[in-house]
């Protein structure tokens, strides 16, 4: 029996600011984003988005399949939580209207906390083979205006089924995984931006790259001409390219130019119009992946690489399984991607600057275009959501 991703969901905002728009109010040149980081559009939260209403509206077409029957673990995996104690993914099991026999929390380590619950999820599934788990990564991308991650913001969820025998890909049982106590890239409690070391923390995702792929390797006895295709996690894009080619080298693989845009262009086509959804990034890499690729992928092999800073890499592998493309959302996928609406620079800082009040009054949030769920207001410190939706 196999053990896997069964559907996979994806949402971000309906706003996005491009690249042109930053580089012009920073006097910086914009192929220096276009070309230098590979990313051309981040999709910016609304004042009335945040990761629950992310996260619900990515596994809203999961709820309205029927999928969410078998559900008994929901595992949301986030860097921008709302609350200290209260997990979100309790808001999204109601908002989604799922049955009360569930295990439901939050999951953290920076990016790498989707990886944590997708296997996490498979060993619950491969204990329970009758039952399913949903892993929602959900995450908004913060850094200072003006600062050298500026331009890697981004935000998005994706919620992933986990099943016995998957529609979408088998999950090998082989992983390679490395932790390291260091500060590349934070986020202490009195704080709404990320801290980051940027030039350092591209260096410790390599770092934690070529250790995790070594177990990998002995573990698996694969080698890296062994896939089809890699997915890595996709803080930009260029990230990923320099990742793969970095590898490769390292470990005496031939590789130009037409190889690495063969194994690595599908999966970065959506990060590179959305930015960095942290948790989801990697997974959003993944959907893009299975939702564009021409080529017919089943029986093929995907290398994934997670990264979360401070840190945790993991490697690990799947197979695309026979007729995956009957269960993939990719004319949702589409649809949201095309008809977004594009923020001025005054707009992109205006909601930059907005913050939730936090004195305990009664507010209600004014209404912009959201997916199906809405962070509608606030009363006593309490967080409302409203359903778009019948
Ligand atoms: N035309 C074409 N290319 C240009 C250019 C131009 N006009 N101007 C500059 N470039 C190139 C540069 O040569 C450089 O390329 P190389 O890396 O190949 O040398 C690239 O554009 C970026 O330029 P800089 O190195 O000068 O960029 P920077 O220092 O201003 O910012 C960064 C780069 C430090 C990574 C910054 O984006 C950052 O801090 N990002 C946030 C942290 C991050 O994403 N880290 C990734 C690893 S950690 C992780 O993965 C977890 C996570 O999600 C955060």
């Amino acid at each position: 029996m196999n053990f896997g991703i069964d559907r996979i969901s994806f949402h971000t905002s309906h706003y996005y600011v491009d690249l042109k728009t930053i580089a012009a109010a920073r006097s910086v040149d914009p192929d220096k984003y276009y070309q230098g980081i590979g990313q051309e559009k981040m999709a910016i939260p609304s004042p009335d988005e945040d990761v629950v209403t992310l996260g619900a509206s990515a596994a809203y077409p999961l709820m309205k399949d029927g999928e969410l029957d078998e559900v008994e673990l929901l595992l949301f995996a986030t860097e921008s939580g709302i609350d200290h104690s209260k997990a979100a993914g309790i808001y999204v099991h109601g908002l989604l209207d799922m049955a009360p026999r569930c295990r439901t929390l939050e999951l953290k380590q920076a990016c790498y906390s989707g990886t944590a619950g997708i296997q996490l999820a498979i060993g619950f599934v491969a204990r329970n083979p009758t039952k399913k788990a949903l892993v929602i990564a959900s995450d908004v991308a913060r850094y200072e205006l003006g600062s050298p991650g500026e331009a890697t913001q981004g935000c998005g969820a994706v919620a992933i089924l986990i099943s016995a025998n998957p529609r979408l890909m088998a999950i090998d049982p082989e992983c390679g995984y490395y932790t390291e106590d260091v500060m590349d890239f934070w986020r202490p409690n009195y704080r709404s931006e990320a801290l980051v070391d940027g030039k350092y923390s591209t260096m410790v995702y390599i770092h934690a790259l070529i250790e995790s792929w070594k177990q990998y390797a002995e573990e698996s006895g694969r080698a890296l001409t062994d896939f089809d295709r890699f997915c890595y996690h996709i803080p930009f894009s260029k990230m990923a390219e320099k990742a793969h080619q970095k590898l490769c080298r390292k470990f005496k693989v031939d590789l130009d130019k037409q190889q690495l845009h063969r194994l690595l262009a599908e999966s970065l086509r959506y990060s590179r119009v959305v930015g960095n959804c942290y948790a989801g990034s990697m997974y959003v890499g993944l959907t893009s992946l299975l939702d564009t690729a021409e080529e017919d992928l089943a029986g093929k092999r995907v290398g994934l690489y997670s990264y979360g800073s401070g840190c945790v890499g993991e490697f690990f592998s799947g197979v695309v399984q026979p007729g995956y493309r009957d269960a993939l959302y990719v004319d949702q996928h589409r649809n949201l991607l095309e008809n977004r609406s594009e923020l001025t620079y005054q707009q992109y800082e205006d909601i930059f600057n907005y913050v939730v009040p936090t004195d305990g009054g009664e507010y209600v949030f004014p209404q912009y275009k959201t997916g199906p769920f809405r962070f509608s207001g606030i009363s006593q410190h309490k967080r409302e959501y409203e359903s778009l939706v019948d």
